[in-house]
């Protein structure tokens, strides 16, 4: 079994379709720790220690948040600023991550043919995750494909966001269970629809 770390971010869990029903999902799945940032430091005043102590007891991270001006909210981004210190995660003697994996789930207000060369985003989706993609490069990791869901703005079906959610839950508890194929593929994105093509066995 793999022990996974789920980090959550997302500053307007008040607006949210999406993460909030990928949550509610998540939150059935046993043997995985699921963070939500936003709730534990509402002051952005990260505790490096205990983050740095989460990240050693975790063999799988990852990062669940909506794509936001083609990142992810800022308090993700103080975490990594902060949790991913020279000499630990990085640097000469900075192995404490070594072999472990990055995984993100991010949800984009984009659709998918907005998000390629000509569409309205004028990158792959991929493309605009690529600082996520070296960071766990440089931090000795593995980034197993995204999984993410283009479109998740408010028009978006119900059904499609209660499919997208129940595909999440799959997900967490595949890798859970070393079940989901986490090799790193620098072209894919997974989404719901794609899901079963990675499981193993
Ligand atoms: C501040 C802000 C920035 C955003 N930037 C992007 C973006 O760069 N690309 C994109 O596709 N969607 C963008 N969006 C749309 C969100 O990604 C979308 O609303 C979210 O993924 C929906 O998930 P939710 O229902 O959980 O909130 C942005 C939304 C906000 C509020």
């Amino acid at each position: 079994m793999a022990k996974e770390l789920v980090l959550y971010a997302h500053p307007g869990q008040r607006f949210s379709r999406a993460n909030v029903a990928m949550t509610k999902a998540a939150s059935d799945i046993e043997g995985i720790t699921f963070v939500d940032l936003y709730a534990e430091y509402p002051r952005h005043d990260i505790n490096v220690e205990k983050e740095q102590a989460r990240l050693v007891a975790h063999d799988v991270i990852l990062f669940q948040f909506p794509v936001f001006w083609y990142s992810s909210p800022s308090l993700l981004k103080e975490w990594q600023d902060l949790a991913l210190q020279y000499g630990f995660a990085y640097g000469h003697d900075g192995k404490a991550l070594e072999g472990k994996t990055l995984m993100l789930a991010v949800t984009a207000g984009g659709p998918e043919d907005a998000y390629r060369k000509g569409g309205y985003q004028q990158h792959a989706l991929r493309d605009f995750l690529v600082p996520f993609q070296q960071t766990a490069g440089l931090c000795g990791m593995k980034f197993a494909p995204p999984f993410a869901l283009y479109g998740a703005l408010g028009a978006k079906e119900d059904q499609e966001i209660a499919s997208h959610a129940s595909a999440y839950a799959t997900l967490l508890a595949a890798i859970r269970d070393d079940a989901f194929d986490l090799l790193e593929d620098d072209s894919a994105v997974v989404q719901a629809s794609t899901l079963s093509t990675r499981m193993k066995g």
